[in-house]
């Protein structure tokens, strides 16, 4: 079906807070589009959660009311964002069976995000199916309300690859169905750890989190990785490779005075202990409203819940004309 409608999907899965790699890889556009476009929508994937944590229900089901006070706190909208659970379409389930067929598991073995998160979680050959296919899923989870701009962080542009070449075989088998997806990343496509591991994230224990409290973001900016041999105020320093300037980089809006303490650093008489707390300031910044919002928002579970009921009876609709759609195209529509 020819779509010309701007349509946003995003989601996140819920096996912990979010923090700020996904604040700068995609909240911020998240927050950004709504309301630009012509419909937006919020996925909590608790079924993609369950394929690495099929022995855990506890964790995805305590994470999801999490995540979405993240999202909520940051100022996602669900007045112009359609918040759901990914587990009450059962139409996604239908779609992703579907799309299974158009896929080989060399291609998936093949995806980068599978193959790295495989390392991470130690699977090797006993991955569960589940997890190896959830690539398909999220093609489906995508695709069945037509979305055609994903804003995610670096780490998903494989998946969405992946959904382009679904969309490709399903138009090729069963006539025009579904359009490209772009994905959007941030700014800031992939957050550097505080440890300065390439990428910050929550099984890594690197990460500062959206709700750390003043004392817990200054503790972890003052064990930063900065330059060890940056020993004496006076020793010249490396600001390359440096996490404390990576960070005010990337967070602190004035950049001059940032290029300015650069300069010092490099030559010397700038201490850690300086740079560190003005990077405390400036994340406190940035975290305390939020911080304040999700505290508020935290105490009507019930309100929250509701937003996600009324969310999830919305896409739940839009599912059910998708499915008839395919379903038709597929010839399995019967009756
Ligand atoms: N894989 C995403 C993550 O780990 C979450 C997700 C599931 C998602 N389905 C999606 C993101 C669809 C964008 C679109 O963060």
């Amino acid at each position: 079906m020819e779509n010309k409608q701007k349509i946003v999907l995003t989601g996140d899965r819920p096996t912990g807070k979010l923090h700020l790699g996904h604040f700068v890889g995609s909240i911020q556009n998240r927050v950004k589009l709504q309301g630009k476009v012509d419909k937006s929508f919020y996925m909590v994937a608790d079924i993609q959660a369950l394929t690495s944590n099929a022995d855990n229900p506890t964790k995805v089901r305590e994470n999801v009311l999490e995540v979405v006070l993240d999202n909520l706190a940051c100022g996602l909208d669900p007045n112009k964002t359609t918040m759901f659970i990914q587990s009450e379409i059962p139409e996604i389930a239908e779609l992703t069976v579907l799309f299974l067929n158009l896929v080989t598991l060399a291609r998936l073995k093949r995806n980068p995000t599978v193959k790295d998160e495989m390392k991470d979680k130690g699977y090797g050959e006993d991955v569960p199916a589940g997890f190896l296919m959830h690539p398909v899923s999220q093609a489906a989870d995508i695709l069945f309300c037509h979305s055609n701009i994903v804003p995610v962080g670096e780490d998903q542009k494989p998946m969405i690859e992946q959904t382009n070449e679904i969309v490709d075989d399903f138009n090729r088998f069963y006539g025009e169905t579904f359009s490209h997806v772009k994905h959007l990343v941030g700014d800031t496509p992939r957050l550097i750890g505080i440890d300065g591991n390439s990428k910050m994230g929550k099984s890594l224990n690197n990460a500062i989190y959206l709700s750390d409290s003043y004392e817990e973001i200054s503790k972890k900016v003052m064990n930063m990785y900065t330059d060890p041999n940056h020993i004496h105020v006076n020793d010249p320093g490396k600001v390359e490779g440096n996490v404390v300037f990576t960070y005010l980089d990337i967070f602190d809006p004035n950049k001059e005075e940032i290029t300015e303490l650069k300069k010092q650093y490099k030559k010397g008489g700038l201490g850690d202990v300086v740079i560190k707390k003005r990077l405390i300031e400036v994340l406190e910044k940035l975290v305390a409203p939020i911080r304040t919002k999700r505290e508020e928002l935290a105490k009507d579970k019930d309100a929250v819940m509701k937003i996600l009921e009324k969310g999830t009876m919305h896409a739940r609709e839009i599912a059910k004309e998708t499915m008839k759609q395919v379903r038709m195209r597929v010839q399995i529509d019967y009756f």
